[in-house]
């Protein structure tokens, strides 16, 4: 099999990662909620990850909030945050995390290409925000978050990123690109499991909790505490998705992000120097932009769902087709769906050929059903 649904998920965990969560669930304990030794192994665990997490995206540990995914941590924030009142300017490059959130909050959107240029025409008295995925889940294009980021700074404009396909991948300072809030998840970039991710939250933003219940402190307050990270973090936390992390940002330290960056950018671009050369092939990138490891395409006259179908079924090459839960990035391109190729860690320079071999067979037999 050559799985290239990496922005899915990332298939390959390295094995202290995968150690460490069945170890952990031979030896569970909740953390914050009591002081035996299982409880406190687990608070100890909790805490270092918050650390790690930190240094990671250079902020304050003591604002790193976990939740379940990146969509909890933007449902959180941008309910937290936002009102009809308010004016934010987000891209059509936004998954649905991102846009739903907005949509039902009723707020005041502009829409753009999330180039400086862009945004800095669609400010008004009443903006509140720039909120922007640091890298299109689709297209896998890098945004360039560090100038947007001091824009924001120098106009009294909070700005939030969604980093879902760039952490663990992209360096990301939460001080250096001026970011207020910034969204992350667990399994994908950072190698952990599914089921975790967070927000770190920089300088003295009030953010309302989207959910409210036990923090396993000040339990005869009728109102949740407000101070980071419990404000925000009702219930039993996900320690195996906590442990996941812990191990697999030491892997990352040691790897190097910018190493599997790389990596994973020299087999996407050889892949796309390939398949642009097929006529029937129309690559989605956009040539001004650096990308990550991602290539959506389609095959003229052919529906995405069928190509990878094909892809599965005769090559077992497994992508992902269809919108990509990213609707307005179809719009902009006029289609409805895309077969994407997400490259990783594990893959390699020869699986790439063998995917762009994959679709010129498709492409040339066509469709004769
Ligand atoms: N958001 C994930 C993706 O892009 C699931 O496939």
């Amino acid at each position: 099999m050559i799985y290239v649904d990496n922005a899915a998920t990332t298939f390959y965990k390295p094995d202290s990662v995968i150690t460490a969560v069945s170890e952990y669930l031979r030896h569970p304990g909740n953390p914050g909620r009591g002081t035996n030794h299982c409880a406190l192994e687990a608070s100890r665990t909790v805490l270092d990850t918050r650390i790690k997490l930190a240094e990671l995206f250079d902020c304050d540990m003591r604002k790193v909030v976990f939740t379940s995914g990146v969509t909890e941590s933007l449902n959180t924030v941008i309910r937290g945050l936002f009102g009809p009142e308010d004016h934010v300017i987000t891209t059509y490059m936004e998954h649905n995390s991102m846009l739903r959130p907005l949509y039902r909050q009723n707020c005041e959107l502009s829409i753009c290409d999330g180039s400086l240029a862009e945004i800095k025409k669609l400010v008004k008295e009443n903006t509140k925000a720039v909120l922007i995925n640091h890298v299109s889940n689709v297209t896998g294009e890098i945004n360039p978050i560090r100038e947007i980021g001091k824009f924001c700074r120098e106009n009294q404009l909070l700005f939030l990123v969604d980093s879902a396909q760039s952490a663990g991948l992209l360096p990301i300072s939460m001080k250096k690109d001026f970011i207020d809030v910034l969204c992350f998840t667990g399994h994908k970039g950072l190698l952990g499991i599914q089921g975790i991710g967070g927000i770190c939250i920089e300088g003295n933003l009030k953010i309302s909790p989207l959910k409210v219940g036990g923090t396993g402190y000040r339990s005869f307050d009728k109102a949740q505490p407000d101070k980071y990270p419990s404000a925000l973090e009702a219930g039993t936390l996900n320690m195996p998705g906590i442990v996941s992390l812990n191990h697999s940002l030491d892997y990352l330290k040691k790897q190097g992000i910018e190493t599997l960056l790389h990596h994973e950018q020299r087999i996407a671009d050889e892949f796309c120097r390939q398949v642009e050369t097929f006529p029937f092939v129309t690559v989605y990138r956009n040539p001004k932009k650096e990308h990550v490891g991602i290539v959506s395409l389609n095959i003229a006259g052919m529906d995405a769902a069928y190509v990878s179908d094909r892809l599965s079924c005769l090559y077992q090459i497994e992508t992902r087709a269809g919108a990509h839960c990213a609707p307005l990035v179809h719009e902009y391109y006029g289609t409805e769906s895309m077969v994407r190729f997400s490259f990783g860690v594990q893959n390699t320079m020869e699986e790439a050929a063998q995917c762009a071999e994959a679709i010129y067979r498709i492409g040339k037999e066509g469709r004769n059903d």
